[in-house]
């Protein structure tokens, strides 16, 4: 929620600016108050009067106007407010920004603010590349302004490239996030997708893995506030926003950037990673003998360490709350119960990996969560089962539940 908190909305003149009326709607929903602010270009794509009336409040247009002593005045509307947010955020308003000039009401606040500034830019996938644009925002983010986006996908000359702005609802995530959610101060961990295991440089023991829970696991602490390093083998899934991506390949890389990671508060092993690795990866492809009958190669195997009992057995920066996955096919609660006194993590996520249920690759997963009996070591694990959610409301069941818990421990 986001109650009597202060945003001043910036829309500048971008053909996204359409969306800006969804998220105002959304600011508003959560109990924010919003002051908009149009550019010349803002107003060419939204009117002033539907900006006004969705965000029940009269649209700053014009630096001059401002002068009247009735009116609040640049300097007050730039500081009387907990964010600025701009978006969608032009090429043209991050040139503006980047570089000091205050030519019109809205880079004039932008330059008279000491507030937190977040911009969701949005562009053409050319104006997004361009040098110009790319130093533009690296002096911002060195300047400490928060980025949300942009977004892969259709954009609105009907190519397809990275230039979207992000979704309302990822730009309210990020300013919840940045206004302080209850994982804020949190650093979290996550690994998620299969591992690579090469046979040779061609050739590669892998599993079915997507990376869909653990990307959206991520995207939902990140929303909560926590600062996520996310490592991920192979996956086709988007970067959610918001988080530190470090892409690695095999579990060996897996494990050196978990713990490069440390020390972190939370770590969320969900990841699938292969339990072997081929003992000598050739490095050059393994040919095929067509002379001799039996030309299969014997594939001597090796065992991979072992990341989540690495990261719950650590001594001196062991993470608050150690999280794993148990993907089975068989006899779930009873491995998964295992798995947890094994591996001596604090809570095991089980779940049931039949061909039939669909959940590798699939959207939806049925978990049970398992934690250790705090009361009564003896008793055994709690086993609480969730219903059938979506990928996405595991996710944000489990990164709620990871706020009450180190919340509570705090
Ligand atoms: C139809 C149309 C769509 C545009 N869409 C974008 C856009 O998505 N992003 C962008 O940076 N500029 C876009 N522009 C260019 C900006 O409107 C232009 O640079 C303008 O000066 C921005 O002014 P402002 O940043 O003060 O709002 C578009 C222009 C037109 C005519």
């Amino acid at each position: 929620m986001l109650n009597n908190m202060r945003i001043l909305l910036i829309i500048s003149g971008g053909i996204a600016a359409y969306k800006s009326l969804e998220l105002i709607r959304g600011l508003r929903r959560r109990g924010a108050q919003v002051r908009p602010i149009l550019t010349k270009g803002g107003a060419q794509f939204v009117t002033p009067l539907s900006v006004a009336t969705l965000a029940q409040h009269k649209v700053y247009d014009d630096l001059f106007y401002l002068t009247d002593e009735s009116e609040i005045g640049h300097i007050r509307l730039a500081r009387e407010t907990d964010l600025v947010v701009v978006a969608p955020a032009t090429a043209d308003i991050l040139a503006k920004m980047a570089n000091g000039i205050a030519d019109d009401l809205a880079t004039t606040a932008l330059l008279a603010t000491d507030r937190p500034i977040l911009i969701a830019p949005a562009m053409n996938s050319r104006m997004w590349a361009n040098t110009a644009t790319k130093r533009n925002l690296a002096l911002l983010q060195a300047n400490g302004v928060m980025t949300v986006g942009p977004a892969h996908g259709e954009l609105a000359e009907g190519e397809i490239g990275i230039g979207r702005m992000a979704e309302p609802v990822d730009i309210l995530a990020s300013i919840e996030a940045a206004l302080g959610g209850p994982l804020s101060g949190i650093r979290a961990l996550v690994t998620s997708g299969p591992t690579h295991e090469p046979i040779d440089p061609v050739r590669y023991i892998a599993n079915r893995s997507s990376g869909k829970q653990g990307h959206a696991i991520a995207g939902a602490c990140a929303r909560l506030g926590a600062a996520v390093t996310l490592v991920s083998g192979p996956s086709s899934e988007i970067d959610p926003p918001g988080v530190e991506m470090v892409h690695v390949e095999t579990a060996r890389d897996m494990m050196e950037a978990c713990l490069k990671a440390l020390p972190v508060d939370v770590a969320i092993c969900a990841a699938a990673v292969s339990d072997w690795r081929p003992a000598e990866a050739g490095t050059q492809k393994i040919k095929k003998d067509k002379r001799s009958s039996s030309t299969a190669p014997n594939l001597a195997l090796v065992e991979n360490s072992d990341i989540l009992a690495t990261l719950a057995g650590r001594e001196n920066d062991r993470p608050r709350l150690v999280i794993g996955f148990a993907a089975e096919t068989d006899d779930v609660l009873a491995y998964a119960s295992a798995k947890l006194v094994s591996k001596g993590c604090d809570w095991i996520l089980a779940n049931d990996v039949s061909p039939d249920t669909g959940t590798f690759g699939g959207d939806d997963n049925k978990v049970h969560l398992i934690s250790r009996s705090e009361a009564e070591p003896m008793a055994g694990p709690n086993i609480e089962e969730w219903p059938e959610f979506s990928k996405v409301e595991v996710a944000a069941r489990l990164a709620e539940r990871i706020a009450q818990s180190l919340g509570s421990a705090a």
